[in-house]
């Protein structure tokens, strides 16, 4: 996987704070047992999400730069027969997500994980894979020279299409409005993707089951311009 993991390169932060004891142990020993594994990533875009699973799931859902892992751990908890994956580079982010979820003793059978660039896990991915695919609050890259960074981009759309089901959704959300603009746009201008909104409280207001984030809370000062944004693949 080496030499397609160069070409692509990833912008944004690895590493942070040091962790402390605990945030380290949980990176040591539980991360091990839900990591994907460099050797199970593929070049030719055939890893099929069941192989990584010991059981067989009914959905399967992609989370893109968890973050601390809030909204993913809610997932975790409110279903148990759905597949879960996630990717987030951050080591930090990465052992948050996995304190959470070893305070709270939830079964982690059903989710598996992968600390660096989501996109070679895209890259890596059969078509027609994904059920679901959240990236929430994505780094908005405000420069407008760094535009090309923003996740959501029209060959990451394309990689998004492949990835999901005739029907599946990818949900996105920011309270950057630059950035929903951005992402509005290319989705909508993207053949595959129907934006679901038909007026405006669709994407002023997150739906009832909506899991906020913690990024979503702290920038609670900022709420009023949060947007949320689902466009499902058409089939
Ligand atoms: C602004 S934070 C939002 C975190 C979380 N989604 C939330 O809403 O609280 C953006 C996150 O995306 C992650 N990220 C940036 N580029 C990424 C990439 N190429 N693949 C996966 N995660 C990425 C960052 O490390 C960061 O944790």
């Amino acid at each position: 996987m080496t030499s397609d993991h160069e070409k692509w390169r990833f912008y944004g932060r690895r590493a942070g704070r040091k962790l402390n004891a605990a945030r380290q142990s949980v990176l040591d020993e539980l991360f091990p047992e839900l990591e994907i594994k460099p050797e199970q990533l593929t070049e030719d875009q055939s890893l099929a999400p069941s192989s990584l699973f010991s059981s067989s799931l009914e959905k399967t859902v992609l989370e893109i730069g968890f973050g601390n892992g809030e909204h993913l751990v809610e997932m975790m908890r409110r279903t148990s027969d759905t597949a879960f994956i996630g990717a987030e580079p951050f080591f930090n982010g990465m052992s948050a997500f996995l304190k959470q979820v070893q305070d709270e003793n939830i079964p982690t059978d059903n989710v598996r994980v992968l600390m660096d660039d989501a996109m070679i896990l895209v890259r890596s991915l059969e078509a027609n894979c994904l059920d679901e695919i959240y990236i929430l609050n994505p780094d908005p890259w405000h420069k407008t020279r760094h535009h090309k960074r923003r996740i959501v981009n029209p060959d990451n759309l394309n990689e998004f299409s492949r990835l999901l089901k005739p029907g599946g959704k990818l949900i996105m959300s920011t309270d950057v409005p630059d950035l929903a603009e951005w992402m509005v746009t290319h989705a909508i201008n993207h053949p595959d993707f129907k934006w679901e909104a038909e007026c405006a409280d669709d994407w002023r207001r997150p739906p009832k089951d909506w899991i906020p984030t913690r990024y979503e809370t702290k920038r609670a000062k900022g709420a009023d311009k949060m947007v949320y944004l689902f466009f499902r693949k058409i089939s």
